[in-house]
C-alpha cells in the first residue's frame, strides 16, 4: 500500500523529460529485429512491457543489448528468427502479444505465447482471425492466452478492420510483410500510425490513401537497421499535464513530447475545456516531438463520442479526471474499448471516483461526469486494478484533496512507467 501526496500548498511547477514512447520503444525491437544491420534506440522505454519485448526477441535468437536506456539490435532479416524452445511470456504487455502474432504468423516455426492474469483475459481473436484469413494457423485458449502460432506461408488480404486498433492494424502489417503480394487493410477511423512511419523508416513500403484509413504494405521488404531516439511518451505527460490542468497555481514545462497528431487527442480535448497548454515544437525528420508548457485554469465540460476516442484512448481515465473538476457536465461515449483494457477501465474509473465522492455515472461506452459537485473522500484506500493507468491517474486525483489517500497496486506503474512517483514528486 502507498500513501499518495494530497493536494500541494504552491501546485507543480519545474520542467521534466518524460520516459520514452512505449509504443515506438516496442515497434523500434520488432523492426530492428527484423532489419539487416544494427538499430540503436536512444531513450528507449526501459518499463516491464518494453522489456517483455525485448526478452521475447532475445529469445528468438536476436542479438539486443540494453545500457540503460539505449538499446542495440541487431538485425537477423525478416527470415533470420529462430525457435525458442520456452513459451515467450508476454507479461502484462497486449502491444507485444499481438504485434509479435502477426509478425510469427509467417515463421517457419511453432511458437507459443503465455501472460498474466490480466493479459489472459484479454480479446485475442481479433487478431487471430484476420491472421486465419491470411493463411496462418493460430490456436488460442478461448478467445485469450496461451495462444500457439504455427508459422505458415501467408497470401496478401484485402481487409476491413472489424475494430479501431493500432495492435490489430501492426498485427496484419507485420504478417503482410512475409505475403505473396501487396495487402490493403482498411481501419475504421485512424489509429496510431507509428508501425507505417517507422516501417518507412526503416525502408519497407507502405502508403496510407488520402481517405487515411487504407493501407497498403508490400511484401518482402529488405529492411535496414536504423538509430532513432524515441520520443517522450505523450500518454506519459499526459498525467502531469491533467495535474498542472487542476491544480491550481501550477505551471510546468514537458520536455520533447512526442506530438503525433494520432496521439495528441488530449491535447485538443483540453483546448476545447479551456485549458492552458502551449506547444513549442522544431520540425524532425521523424515523429514530430515538442515542449509542452501547461499552467492551471478554470475547466468547461466536454462532450466526446466514437471519432474522437482513437487518438486519446489511453488518456481516457484522465479526461474523466479533467471531467470531475469541470464547470458542467461532461460525456464521454463510443468507448466500449476501455472495457478490454489492462482492466475494465471503465468500471474501475466509476469505482475509484466513486470512493472521491465524484458524480460519475457508467455507460456501456463510457461515463457520465458532473463536475460541478465538490468531492467528499468516502473510502480513502483506492485501487489500481492491476493497471498502470487507472493506478497513475489516482496518484493524480490524489492531489486534488486534502487527505493523504492510500493506493493499493501502486507497483503496477512498472509496466509503462516506472519512475511515475520519483517524476511527480520533482514537480511538487
Ligand atoms: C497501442 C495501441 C492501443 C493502446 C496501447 C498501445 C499500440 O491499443 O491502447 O496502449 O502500441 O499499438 P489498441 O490499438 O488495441 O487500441
Amino acid at each position: 500500500m502507498r500513501t499518495l501526496k494530497s493536494q500541494p500548498a504552491k501546485g507543480l511547477h519545474g520542467e521534466l523529460t518524460v520516459p520514452g514512447d512505449k509504443s515506438i520503444s516496442h515497434r523500434g525491437i520488432m523492426l530492428g529485429a527484423i532489419s539487416e544491420g544494427t538499430t540503436t534506440l536512444t531513450h528507449f522505454l526501459t518499463s516491464a512491457d518494453c522489456l517483455s519485448t525485448l526478452a521475447a526477441f532475445q529469445q528468438l535468437g536476436v542479438p539486443i543489448e540494453r545500457e540503460g536506456t539505449t538499446v542495440t539490435v541487431h538485425g537477423v532479416g525478416l527470415h533470420g528468427l529462430k525457435a525458442s524452445e520456452e513459451p515467450l511470456d508476454m507479461g502484462n504487455s497486449g502491444t507485444t502479444t499481438r504485434l509479435i502474432m502477426g509478425l510469427l504468423a509467417g515463421q517457419p516455426f511453432s511458437t507459443t505465447l503465455i501472460g498474466d492474469a490480466s493479459l489472459s483475459k484479454r480479446p485475442m481473436r481479433r487478431v487471430s482471425d484476420p491472421l486465419a484469413a491470411m493463411g496462418a494457423d493460430i490456436t488460442t485458449t478461448d478467445g485469450h492466452l496461451p495462444v500457439t502460432i504455427n508459422g505458415e506461408k501467408l497470401h496478401a488480404v484485402d481487409y476491413q478492420l472489424k475494430v479501431a486498433s493500432a495492435q490489430v492494424k501492426s498485427a496484419l502489417i507485420l504478417a503482410a510483410l512475409q505475403a505473396d503480394e501487396p495487402s490493403t487493410l482498411t481501419e475504421l477511423l485512424p489509429t496510431r500510425d507509428h508501425t507505417e512511419r517507422m516501417l518507412t523508416a526503416f525502408g519497407g513500403e507502405i502508403t496510407t490513401a488520402s481517405d487515411g484509413l487504407t493501407i497498403t504494405v508490400q511484401p518482402q521488404p529488405q529492411l535496414k537497421g536504423q538509430s532513432m531516439t524515441v520520443p517522450g511518451d505523450m500518454s506519459s505527460a499526459a498525467f502531469f499535464m491533467t495535474a498542472a490542468s487542476l491544480v491550481p497555481g501550477s505551471q510546468i514545462t514537458l520536455k520533447d513530447v512526442g506530438l503525433n497528431k494520432t496521439r495528441t487527442g488530449l491535447l485538443d480535448i483540453l483546448n476545447v475545456m479551456g485549458g492552458d497548454v502551449s506547444v513549442e515544437s522544431e520540425p524532425t525528420d521523424g515523429e514530430p516531438i515538442g515542449d509542452l508548457t501547461i499552467r492551471s485554469a478554470n475547466l468547461k465540460p466536454i462532450d466526446i463520442g466514437k471519432a474522437q476516442i482513437p487518438a486519446v484512448i489511453d488518456e481516457l481515465p484522465l479526461v474523466a479526471l479533467l471531467a470531475a473538476k469541470a464547470d458542467g457536465i461532461s460525456r464521454i461515449t463510443g468507448a466500449e474499448e476501455l472495457r478490454v483494457k489492462e482492466t475494465d477501465r471503465i468500471s474501475a474509473i466509476v469505482t475509484e471516483f466513486k470512493k472521491l465522492g465524484i458524480d460519475i455515472e457508467e455507460l456501456p461506452d463510457g461515463f457520465v461526469i458532473d463536475g460541478r459537485k465538490p468531492w467528499h473522500v468516502v473510502d480513502p484506500v483506492l485501487d489500481a486494478h492491476d493497471d498502470h493507468r487507472i493506478g497513475m491517474v489516482i496518484g493524480i486525483a490524489a492531489l486534488l484533496v486534502d487527505q493523504p489517500l492510500q493506493l493499493k497496486g501502486a507497483d503496477s506503474v512498472r509496466i509503462s512507467y516506472p519512475e511515475f512517483f520519483d517524476d511527480l514528486d520533482k514537480l511538487l
